[in-house]
Formats: C-alpha cells, structure tokens, sequence
C-alpha cells in the first residue's frame, strides 16, 4: 500500500484570476496541483542569497541538505527513540566547548536551541537566578536586577528583560562609538547587575565589541565595589567566526569572567535557519534548579529549553558540518567571506558617495552610509535600499539605535555563496542604483557628475 498519493477527487477548475483563499478549504485537492500553486506563490518571495540582510545560512551542501530532509522527521527531544541524534547534540556541545576554551570541555554544560534568541533567554535566566541566589545567601532582596549592554544589542535581549522582569540598561551609542565601551561600564553597573552581555558581532555594523576590555573593567568595578558581575558573550555570529580568523583574540572561556556563550549555528556554522547553541562555562553556571528531569516515552532526560518538540535536522546538519570542514574549512569559508567583504566595501567607499561604518575586518558585514553632501542633494539610504530591491538584491536600511538615531546605514552581510564575481555584479549595481536615484531625486548635478559614479 502506498501512503504518498492516496486518489483524490480533481479540484474544481479555477476561474481565470483566482483569488487567495483565507477560509479553511472544504474539499482535498491533488498533491501536485497544491504544490505547484505554492511554488508559483513562493517565487513573489525574494531570492535568498541576494538577500544580504540576514545572517542567516542561505547556502549548504547538497550532503547537509540531505541528510536534513532524511531527519526532518526524527524529534530531537526523543532521545530514547533517537539516541543516536541526541549523541550528536551532546558532542557537537563538547566541540564548541572545546572551540571556546571551557575549562572541561568533557564536560561541557550547554545545550541546542532554535537558535540565539533562545539561548539568550537561558543564559539571561541564569545570569538571574545565580544574582538571586547570591542576594539570598547574603540575606538581600531580588528586587529590580538589571542587564547591562550597548544599545546595539539585538532585540532578543530587550524581550528577554521585558519577558524575565530584567530592566535593560542599554548604553547609547555616539559618534565614533558604535557598541559597549569598558569606559561606560561603572555608571550603569551597580549591585542589582546580573550580568553584562558582550557582543561578538554587533547586528548593526559587524564589530566585535572589547569583550577582554568589558572583563577588565569589571574586575576594576569589583575591586572599587565588591560588586561581580558576570559576562555573557553574545556571539550569534561572531562565536562561529573568531575562533577561526582571529585565533588570538580574547574574548572566550579563557577570561574568567565570562559565564556563558551563545551562537547560531544557523549563521556562521553553516546551518539553515532553526538552531542555536547555549554553553555554559561549568555546571556551577547553570543553577541546578532551570534543569528540568523528565521522564519520557520510557526514557529520562535533563532538558533546559523553551521549547520541546523540535526536528533533528539542524543538529544532524551541524554535525555534518562541524565534521566535513573542521577547523581549516571553516578558516577557508569564513577567510573568503571576509575577502570578499572588504574587497566590496573598499569599492563601495571609491564610489564616493558613501562612507564606511565598518569595513568587513571583523564578522565579514559592514555599515554604510550616504555622504553628507548626498544627504544635502536629497538623497536618502531607504531610496538606495529600494532601487537596488528592483534587481533583486535585499540590503537593508535603517537608522542606527539610541543615541545616534538620526544616522541610517545601509548593511551588507557576506556568507558562504556570495561570491566575489556576485559581489562585482552588487558594485555595478550599487552604482547603477545610485545614478538612478540621483536622476529621479535632482537630475545629475555637475558635481555628482564628475564622480566615479556618474
Ligand atoms: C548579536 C545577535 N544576537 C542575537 C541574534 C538573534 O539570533 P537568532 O536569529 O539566531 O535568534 C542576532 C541575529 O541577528 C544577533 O545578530
């Protein structure tokens, strides 16, 4: 017996322009006739790897791809059933324990999520209950903690705070001054701090914030107040980049201060979008009590997540390509995205129209803007963003957060499968799109003329 395509009446013959349906439909229809009609629908959406908003993965091997559809069906949370899978995960922890210098990797405390934001929402829970567990023992009250971070930070910090009761105590931004600075720390930190969130990879223009400088500072704010405040590293992006790149740079399990990690391995682990990872630098660091022990079809397990079912793909697939590129292939794909970032970002700053936030030396992402004197003629970034969406490529543009709102920035990220020979034809675009929006918005003034651009 077969359980694919079971015989179905053929749906009625559609009218010439058929509307979208909303209601519930009535009747079956036969399976091609629905997947034909979803595709047409999917291709209005646009091309994902010209899509250079996103972090996101848009680009896996066809083995990962495979071996994610053969999983699809497995759920990760059933671990008796799944051992195998549930293995996987257990290893790919003590892997990224062993990438980010945890003390016993072997023992490694971390878990997969669906992806940064929840992992962010763990490590902020046990920032929270290891503060309240120490006021407690100190005989002190739990009320009002805060999180210090800039005000780059991702959104998934301030629904954390507004989820978790945490206020967010988020530094401004200024001129010159794009993420957290140490210099900033003591007048936002004080005994209510649970921590301070570090980002390896600001969302809004690819820096690294000075994680070892924001540690030093604590130690100096401990030595003044008696106040210790842990860090959490957010590095969504950059925990799967610097290790390969920037072998030197202190930023992980090495500085004592930092409690706990977070990344998408749907980012720069190469993943389709669906998974995260939470690590904790020991099992001191995750309070005991966020551990829940379930029994479960015949098997226990510990579980720390938001979430239950989930599929096994993403770790299925992070596996395979922690395994296929190991340290070097990633070093070799992550090398290449930052060649070609910077490579585009100098072309972009020849054109002399715009001018650089960041240039791609960091995660392979940088911001840019117009220049004043485009700003003057009436030029505007949204205008730039749209022109260039006609071509299909997706750049976003949006302004910067508190403290320099008045400043928008266009934003480039590059990952595996943007090519330099895509980032070459991105340029002409970029150029051409700037000519266009010049003409519709003041013709080609003699000034504008005269530049590479015109
Ligand atoms: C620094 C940072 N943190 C957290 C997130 C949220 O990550 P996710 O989309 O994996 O939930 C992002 C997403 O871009 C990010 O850049």
């Amino acid at each position: 017996m077969s359980y694919t395509s079971a015989p179905v009446p053929a749906p009625l013959p559609a009218p010439a322009t058929a509307p979208v349906e909303t209601l519930f439909p009535r009747e079956e229809s036969q399976p091609r006739a629905v997947y034909d009609a979803i595709r047409d629908e999917l291709l209005l959406d646009g091309r994902s790897r010209l899509n250079l908003a996103t972090f996101g993965t848009t680009w896996m091997e066809d083995e990962a791809r495979l071996l994610m559809t053969e999983t699809a069906d497995k759920n990760l949370v059933d671990t008796e059933e799944y051992p195998q899978v549930a293995d996987m995960e257990a290893r790919c922890v003590r892997m990224l324990a062993d990438l980010w210098h945890a003390p016993d990797a072997a023992r490694a405390t971390g878990c997969s999520t669906t992806g940064s934001s929840e992992a962010a929402m763990l490590a902020g829970l046990a920032l929270k209950r290891r503060w309240e567990r120490r006021r407690r023992d100190a005989g002190r009250d739990t009320e009002r903690p805060n999180i210090v971070a800039g005000a780059n930070v991702q959104v998934c910090w301030k629904k954390f705070c507004s989820y978790f009761d945490v206020e967010a105590r988020l530094v401004p931004l200024a001129p010159g001054r794009l993420h957290l600075t140490p210099e900033t720390l003591g007048e936002y930190c004080d005994d209510r701090t649970i921590g301070v969130v570090g980002i390896l990879g600001s969302t809004f223009d690819g820096s690294y914030e000075p994680i070892a400088d924001l540690c030093l500072a604590l130690d100096g704010i401990q030595d003044a107040t008696g106040h210790d405040i842990p860090v959490h590293v957010d590095g969504a992006s950059g925990a799967l980049v610097a290790p390969f790149l920037d072998p030197d740079l202190l930023w992980d399990f090495q500085l004592p201060r930092v409690a706990s990690i977070n990344t998408s391995g749907h980012k720069y682990g190469q993943v389709f979008p669906g998974l995260g990872w939470a690590l904790w630098r020991d099992a001191d660091a995750l309070p005991a009590e966020l551990v829940h022990h379930v029994d479960y079809l015949g098997g226990e397990m510990n579980t720390f997540s938001l979430t239950f079912t989930r599929p096994a793909s993403h770790v299925a697939a992070q596996y395979y390509t922690f395994h296929r590129y190991g340290h070097a292939g990633l070093r070799r794909l992550h090398l290449e995205s930052r060649r070609t970032a910077r490579g585009l970002a100098a072309g972009i700053a020849d054109l002399d129209l715009f001018e650089l936030l960041s240039d791609g030396d960091e995660l392979p992402a940088f911001a840019f803007r117009l220049t004043d004197r485009a700003h003057a003629l009436g030029l505007h970034e949204r205008g730039i963003a749209l022109a260039m969406r006609a071509r299909g490529w997706q750049v976003p543009a949006y302004p910067l957060p508190t403290g320099m709102t008045d400043t928008w920035v266009l934003r480039v990220v590059v990952r595996t499968g943007f090519t330099p020979r895509l980032a070459a034809l991105f340029l002409d675009d970029l150029r051409n799109a700037a000519r266009t929006v010049m003409r519709a918005t003041v013709g080609v003034p003699q000034e504008l003329g005269a530049l590479a651009l015109g």
